[in-house]
């Protein structure tokens, strides 16, 4: 399963306050692909995802995941497809306070009512989860109790444990050490790699987005650039680039 969008516009706000924040963006997140997202702080990157996964809504243009047109749907069904078929891991994380780890990390397979033998079912791969995120000793702690990286490790467990078909991943390694960090980004390329997930990076670590098969560039809410088979070394003499103002770029 694909996600894409086509010919996405997203603005924010009215008359002298608008944001362009997507500006014509088209861009296929494939199957079994690894897709990184860079481009400077306000260049629309949590926009395209938030769009892409059905968190938001775009001005014009359309979204699109396995071959459903998002704006056909309404809350109900998006809510259904979004539980089934997307894992996101937001850049605020978004944890349920009340909740423990544990039971943060496994919300997705409560909401989808996957209980009793499918839980069973289910258990190896959480237990494979917490032990690549390296949270087994901190299971029953609020993430109140957590520190940012390790908050961080639990929305990405959280966003893998139903085996989404699309996952969508907002700087998911932004507060890990590099060990930490490296185990997610392993996690992130199983996913794309042995299970044909589409996953959706957004990094602002040329590191990070050497471990994906493709790197978009966005800035000031346009596709300038895309990168495959990246490497760290490619992606930082990109991004020196974005360093410099953009030809042709005019004050809105
Ligand atoms: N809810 C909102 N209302 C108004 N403007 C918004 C809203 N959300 C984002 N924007 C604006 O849209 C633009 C794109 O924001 P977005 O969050 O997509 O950037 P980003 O590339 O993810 O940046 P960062 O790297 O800092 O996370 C920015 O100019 C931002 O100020
Ligand atoms: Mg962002």
């Amino acid at each position: 399963m694909s996600a894409r969008v086509e010919d996405a516009v997203k603005i924010y706000g009215i008359a002298a306050t608008q944001v362009r924040a997507l500006d014509h963006v088209s861009v296929e997140f494939p199957a079994g692909r690894f897709t990184a997202v860079m481009g400077p702080s306000g260049s629309g990157k949590s926009t395209l995802m938030h769009c892409a996964a059905g968190l938001d809504t775009l001005t014009a243009g359309s979204a699109w995941i396995g071959g459903r047109d998002l704006s056909t749907l309404n809350d109900r069904q998006l809510t259904l497809l979004r539980r089934a078929s997307v894992g996101f891991v937001f850049q605020a994380f978004n944890l349920v306070p009340t909740l423990t780890v544990l039971e943060n990390i496994t919300l997705p397979l409560d909401l989808a009512g996957r209980g009793g033998r499918e839980r069973e079912a289910d258990r190896e791969w959480i237990d494979s989860l917490v032990d690549v995120v390296g949270l087994g000793d901190r299971l029953r702690h609020r993430p109140s109790e957590l520190s940012g990286g390790q908050q961080q490790r639990v929305a990405v467990a959280r966003a893998l444990v139903a085996r989404p078909e699309v996952v969508f991943a907002d700087e998911p390694t932004g507060n890990l050490d590099s060990r930490s960090g490296a185990e997610v980004l392993g996690l992130l390329r199983t996913a794309s790699q042995e299970l044909g997930r589409s996953v959706v990076m957004v990094t602002h670590d040329p590191v990070a987005a050497g471990h994906a098969d493709e790197v978009l560039f966005l800035a000031d809410g346009r596709l300038v650039d895309t990168m495959s088979a990246p490497t760290a070394a490619l992606v930082l003499e990109r991004m020196k680039a974005f360093d410099r103002p953009p030809v042709g770029s005019a004050a809105r």
